[in-house]
């Protein structure tokens, strides 16, 4: 049987040797396409029955070009690049990897707080992160390893997730809040790890920004499409103190970056994720989860049952 690994953003060397010996040993094999366009992915998928991706578009087309695939692992956490309902009526099982690549996004979030704290070392007097409080707007992998950090920095914790006992949150040292309200209106620094739903779209914007403290700091490694652009923008305008970082450029990234110049800073391409271990971690886990899968059904990090 074939396992593809269809990636934009390459794994690192050695995530991609530690999935090819995993799927070697299962008896399967294993074909790699990194960079690869559309026409490339509808190629290569034609008779693949296990597919590994990380946030590439797997829309109904592709599964249609693909008759024999059966199991599609997304290597991370966001599965909102994989459409769940085509899948399920290609009796295709979507499979995430909770938790693989969550520290590296966490550590992410603290060299682009420092680095805003510091005028992006630009050479003037900065703020320090001891004593100022964190609001953690989802408390799942990514939040938990999130607050971990914070907490060496010497940061106050709260968290909002509906998902997540007041108990769970209460035992990690965190104080749990229940609304966006509350979570923007006391901390200095929110910092954003919800997916991207339906519920979730566009919903960070003006009048939850302009509820933070003064100097509040908005960071953004979960995904661009939970920010209402416009509102943030606005928000922005209005109050000078305000800033925002983000692993994840904006739609309109020229319009913050020509706007607020330093008080906003966007990498290059989604980073959070792109570490050699969170590679290796997410990589070999997926392969495992697809081998599996093919074997024996195994679908516990099934996401569209
Ligand atoms: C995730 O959802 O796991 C992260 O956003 C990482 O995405 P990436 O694999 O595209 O870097």
């Amino acid at each position: 049987m074939k396992v593809l690994v269809f990636t934009e953003k390459p794994f690192a060397p050695a995530a991609v040797k530690a999935i090819e010996n995993v799927v070697n040993a299962s008896g399967n094999e294993l074909e790699v396409v990194e960079m690869g366009t559309r026409e490339d992915l509808l190629e290569a998928v034609k008779n693949a029955e296990g597919l590994i991706v990380r946030s590439d578009k797997i829309d109904g087309a592709v599964m249609d070009a693909a008759p024999k695939l059966k199991v599609i692992v997304r290597a991370g956490a966001g599965y909102d690049n994989i459409d769940l309902e085509e899948a399920t009526k290609h009796g295709i099982c979507v499979m995430n990897t909770p938790g693989q690549n969550s520290n590296a996004v966490a550590e992410l979030v603290f060299g682009m707080v420092v680095m805003m704290c510091r005028n992006q070392y630009n050479g003037k007097s900065g703020t320090e992160l001891k004593g100022k409080s964190l609001g953690i707007y989802a408390f799942g992998q990514v939040g938990r390893n999130v607050a971990r950090i914070a907490k060496g920095f010497g940061m106050k914790l709260e968290a909002l997730d509906k998902f997540v006992d007041d108990a769970v949150m209460l035992g990690e040292g965190v104080q749990p809040v229940h609304s966006p309200e509350e979570l923007f209106t006391n901390n200095h620094f929110v910092s954003l790890h919800i997916p991207a739903t339906p519920e979730t779209r566009n919903s960070i914007g003006y009048d939850l920004v302009m509820k933070m403290p003064k100097g509040g700091v908005l960071i953004n490694t979960a995904r661009k499409e939970v920010i209402d652009e416009a509102g943030l923008i606005k928000a922005l305008e209005e109050r000078p103190d305000l800033r925002y970082v983000s692993d994840i450029k904006p739609d309109s990234a020229e319009e913050f970056e020509k706007k607020f110049a330093a008080r906003v800073f966007f990498t290059p391409k989604k980073m959070g994720a792109q570490t050699a271990e969170a590679n290796f971690n997410a990589g070999v886990a997926a392969a495992e989860q697809v081998i599996a899968y093919l074997k024996d059904g195994w679908n516990k990090y099934q996401v569209n049952k």
